[in-house]
């Protein structure tokens, strides 16, 4: 192996959260969808597509214009409302258990510590890093990127480049793992491998680098042959 492909090995894997660690994306939506209808908007699972990894006031704007009634809330409203939805979903949050945990995930940060391959979150919610602890596996990320901290929300790649550079390691050398269409973009903004995790034709068509309907299906063996394959393309 020469000098060049070497910089290219694996060494970092930074997650998302929601809807790929745990069934929260589901429980965004159960909760955007009480907001909604309290205010005489429905949102279907395909809207709801475009809300996946956008940030809860962003969200929120997206609500309002689909309903046509932006313009009828003041910017104070607007939040009242965003304090809401949040309200529903912490209530939905204190069901959470380490039973929550998606299939294969806690074995595969085994198995990513035990390989010194260092573990990033690089996740839109300000709700991450309790949702970390109810499921019992904070310990396994050195960094958790701050999503109020970076200028941009997703789709733009700020909050997966800061959590690279918050663990030393060049993006190339990383993979992002999302489930939204938003994440892929803002992983191969940021110059990462993406890995895709969900129904096959949304994340393709995302861009991801690879796409895997379960988290189950992560390894770390896995990752190394289609990061070494593919390193040179993206
Ligand atoms: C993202 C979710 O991870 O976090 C979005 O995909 C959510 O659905 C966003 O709106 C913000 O979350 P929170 O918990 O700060 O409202
Ligand atoms: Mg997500």
């Amino acid at each position: 192996m020469d000098k060049g492909e070497q910089k290219l090995n694996l060494k970092a894997v930074i997650f998302d959260l929601d809807g790929v660690i745990t069934d929260t994306a589901e429980w965004h939506f159960l909760a955007w969808s009480e907001l909604a209808k309290s205010i005489g908007i429905h949102i279907n699972k395909e809207f709801n597509e475009e809300l996946k990894g956008i940030s809860r006031m962003e969200s929120l704007e997206r609500i309002l214009d689909m309903g046509g009634i932006a313009h009828t809330f003041t910017e104070k409203e607007k939040v009242e409302l965003a304090q809401r939805k949040n309200k529903y979903y912490v209530q939905l949050l204190t069901q959470m258990t380490p039973e929550n945990i998606f299939p294969g995930i806690r074995k595969f940060l085994e198995e990513l510590k035990k390989n010194h391959i260092k573990i990033g979150l690089a996740s839109a919610s300000k709700n991450a890093p309790s949702i970390l602890d109810a499921l019992q596996i904070t310990e396994f990320f050195q960094v958790v990127a701050d999503p109020e901290k970076v200028a941009k929300g997703k789709p733009a790649p700020d909050i997966f480049l800061s959590a690279a550079e918050k663990l030393s390691v060049n993006p190339r050398n990383c993979v992002g793992i999302e489930d939204s269409i938003a994440g892929l973009q803002s992983i191969r903004d940021a110059g990462m491998f993406s890995i895709g995790v969900g129904t096959l034709d949304i994340m393709k068509e995302a861009g991801a680098n690879l796409v895997l309907e379960s988290t189950a299906e992560l390894t770390l063996e896995r990752l190394n042959g289609m990061f070494n394959i593919h390193a040179r393309d993206y």
